[in-house]
């Protein structure tokens, strides 16, 4: 599975410091195949000054898939790092009536995915912030989603490791470097609109 050496991404990854260059800096030192390089590098013109990772959607058949491994109970709460249009958090609401919060540097994507959670009734259980995801406290949740890249989960993996007994992490594509995951999933995704293999990995890890 493809990994980033830990150094490098002390090196490049910040509080909002984590630059174009210092990514493709970061995936030319790893094992990231050339396929996936080249993925990650044709998304990058699209990353604004202030984001750490592209908006790409997780497409739902693999929404679904996370959330199933997520194995989620009534009154576990859900925090989407990045969470685009909202909709691993307004899934969970309507599949699995679990409280969720979704953050997004992008005020545009944050007000979609308000409107789309107004429109679909769950207003009660979603609430969505522009917040960058480095300064969201993560220690009201059971399950925490990701579709992030490599170095940004390398990132957030001190913080994760220490979240309560029980909490469940889901990454969709990238691991955690040398933090195995405790399962993984592999989904056909037709409809995925990055890549040429049509298809995602999930991970999950579980604190203990
Ligand atoms: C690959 S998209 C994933 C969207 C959604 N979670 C999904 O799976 O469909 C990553 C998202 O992270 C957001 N993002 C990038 N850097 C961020 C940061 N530092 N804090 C919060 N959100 C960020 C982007 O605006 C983008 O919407």
């Amino acid at each position: 599975m493809a990994q980033i050496p830990e150094a490098t991404v002390q090196q490049s990854v910040g509080k909002r410091a984590l630059q174009r260059r210092d990514v493709l800096r970061a995936c030319a030192a790893s094992s990231l195949s050339l396929l996936a390089q080249r993925v990650v590098a044709q998304a990058l013109p699209a990353l604004d000054q202030d984001q750490d990772v592209p908006y790409v959607v997780t497409p739902q058949v693999v929404v679904d898939a996370m959330l199933e491994m997520a194995q989620l109970k009534p009154g576990d709460r859900l925090i989407d790092l990045g969470c685009g249009d909202g909709r691993i958090v307004r899934t969970a609401a309507r599949r699995y009536r679990v409280s969720g919060l979704g953050v997004d540097l992008d005020p545009s994507l944050v007000r979609r995915a308000q409107q789309l959670a107004h429109d679909e009734g769950l207003q009660a259980y979603c609430r969505f912030e522009v917040r960058d995801l480095f300064d969201t406290d993560l220690n009201h949740a059971e399950v925490i989603t990701l579709y992030l890249l490599p170095a940004v989960n390398l990132a957030l993996r001190p913080r994760l490791k220490a979240l309560k007994p029980g909490t469940r992490i889901l990454s969709h594509d990238w691991d955690m470097g040398d933090w195995l995951p405790q399962e993984t999933r592999m989904v056909q995704a037709p409809d995925k609109p990055v890549g040429f293999e049509k298809r995602s990995n999930v991970l999950k890890w579980i604190i203990s």
